[in-house]
């Protein structure tokens, strides 16, 4: 089962996830990180530069999880402008060597075989970081995506498009269409840190931690895997029917035993 872990705010969540991401940087300079994007990865963003003071970051590696299809080059809240503000810039990393599914709409047909082909030529992904959406959906493989599924073009349900449409001027200019890492690129990461903040997160955690596991839940994938670690605040798992047991588990955890 995914190791559940119940911190009190997003900078302990932060902390927590960048900590473990030093770490893999520090031992395995060329490490591959599974990048997301939306509001919740932030905290551990932005707790990333102080761990990483000082350490070569030059050879680290980056897949984003995915990116809206035909959004402008350039466009502030394109997933690939979201990572080089975020996270290349702010780390000081090699845009490089840091890849975002190809959106656009000039060889659309074949982005997502391209992406899959560099994920796995590049060994796959040490550390993924999920969030999750309202709806259940991880990357932005909305419900009735199939566990086995690879990169590829999706359409946005209109829930999600009206739950990005902050970051846009209007949920009228949210792109309908996306290209997305399947569930099945997602689970061959080796590991997969989701984070979930707030109350409205809280159905969808314990619907992917504790639910049934189902194509309708993308985010109960995580149950097929052998190394996942939840994060989440005390509001996001406050569904969480075992809660208690996780406190228990992680206060009591052994000291030789990371994340
Ligand atoms: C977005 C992204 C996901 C993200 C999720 C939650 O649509 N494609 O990668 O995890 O929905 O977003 P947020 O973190 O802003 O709540």
């Amino acid at each position: 089962m995914a190791e559940v872990i119940i911190v009190a705010d997003k900078a302990a969540a932060g902390a927590l996830v960048a900590e473990e991401i030093a770490r893999l940087v520090r031992t395995t300079p060329d490490v591959v990180l599974g990048l997301a994007t939306g509001s919740t990865p932030l905290p551990v963003y932005e707790a990333l530069p102080a761990l990483l003071d000082g350490v070569d970051v030059s050879r680290v590696r980056g897949f984003a999880l995915d990116e809206y299809v035909g959004i402008t080059p350039g466009h502030p809240e394109s997933y690939r402008e979201v990572i080089r503000r975020e996270v290349i810039e702010p780390l000081g990393l090699d845009p490089a060597r840091i890849r975002v599914p190809d959106g656009s709409l000039d060889g659309i047909e074949h982005a997502g075989e391209d992406y899959e082909r560099a994920i796995t030529a590049a060994g796959g992904v040490d550390l993924q970081i999920l969030g999750i959406g309202t709806d259940g959906h991880i990357g932005f493989n909305e419900p009735g995506s199939s566990f086995g599924s690879l990169t590829r073009v999706k359409t946005l349900t209109e829930q999600t498009r009206e739950d990005n449409a902050r970051f846009f001027d209007s949920v009228d200019d949210v792109p309908r269409h996306c290209i997305t890492q399947g569930l099945g690129t997602i689970l061959r990461a080796k590991h997969l840190v989701l984070l979930a903040f707030g109350a409205g997160k809280a159905r969808a955690v314990a619907a992917a931690v504790e639910g049934a596991v189902t194509a309708s839940v993308p985010g109960s994938a995580i149950q097929l895997h052998p190394h996942v670690t939840v994060v989440a605040d005390e509001a996001a798992a406050a569904e969480l029917a075992n809660a208690d047991y996780y406190r228990y588990t992680f206060a009591n955890k052994p000291a030789w035993q990371g994340i």
